[in-house]
């Protein structure tokens, strides 16, 4: 059975008070479930989140970080230094990262094996953008994200990977993608997955879904086969959206 998960990237929100406010009202109000339950607060509040978060079901994630082990980096964060606060899942690749602060596929794919020599685990995203499903070139954009970002990686390490197809056109634009589409491509890279690898590592590993979920469409979502749960942004910011979501699953 692969492990189904419910993530939300709280992305540049939420100060300090405010994240203290809704991880206690997370933690009061989480159903139970068996699916893992991750928030990733900004980094600032990391710590406080982690610490609050202790006697709960609920794990904390970081929204990035650097492929180094320290040194001059300015304004960046190691992969120690989250460890050191008990953080030791980081998302990776996502696209506004992409977009708004030019990583490539080959610094993400330094990111990711730094993040797995560190023994962490990673929530891995990609997604296409609208020209690319305008144009059907969606398939190909989404083999070669995976391939530039996680080919590299040895077979054992894709234990500590979660993978997040999340097309742009369907983040933060209420536009969802039909549980149809989202199911084509899922199939799609569990496929790519098994071809480069095997079958032992694409029937594991857990395969989000994330644009626009929403407490009214996650239940769809989450009853394609090959969706194990989602990568929420919106929705994560409320207790009751993020809580409803998550019984969804
Ligand atoms: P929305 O749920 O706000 O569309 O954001 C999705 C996302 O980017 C999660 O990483």
């Amino acid at each position: 059975m692969r492990s189904k998960i419910v993530a939300g990237n709280w992305k540049m929100n939420k100060n300090l008070t405010e994240t203290e406010a809704l991880v206690s009202e997370l933690v009061a109000k989480v159903p139970d479930t068996t699916a893992e339950v991750i928030i990733a607060p900004t980094f600032v509040n990391l710590q406080s989140a982690a610490k609050h978060v202790e006697n709960s079901i609920i794990q904390v994630a970081a929204q990035n970080m650097h492929f180094a082990d320290n040194g001059a980096f300015t304004g960046e964060i190691s992969a120690e230094m989250l460890k050191d606060i008990d953080v030791d899942i980081v998302i990776l690749g996502h696209s506004e990262r992409r977009s708004h602060f030019g990583e490539t596929d080959d610094l993400l794919a330094k990111k990711v094996n730094q993040a797995i020599e560190k023994g962490m685990r990673v929530i891995f995203c990609f997604g296409e953008e609208l020209e690319d499903r305008k144009s059907g070139n969606h398939f190909n954009v989404v083999a070669s994200q995976l391939k530039n970002g996680l080919y590299a990686l040895p077979a054992e390490a894709w234990s500590k990977i979660v993978l997040a197809y999340e097309p742009v056109w369907a983040i933060g634009t209420g536009e969802t993608a039909s549980p149809e589409q989202a199911q084509e491509m899922h199939a799609f890279i569990r496929k790519e997955i098994e071809e480069a690898y095997n079958s032992g590592i694409s029937e594991k590993v857990t395969i989000l879904y994330g644009g626009s979920v929403k407490p009214n469409n996650a239940e769809e979502i989450f009853s394609q086969p090959d969706v194990d749960g989602g990568l929420i942004g919106g929705a994560s910011l409320k207790c009751d959206d993020f809580t409803a979501i998550i019984k969804a699953i």
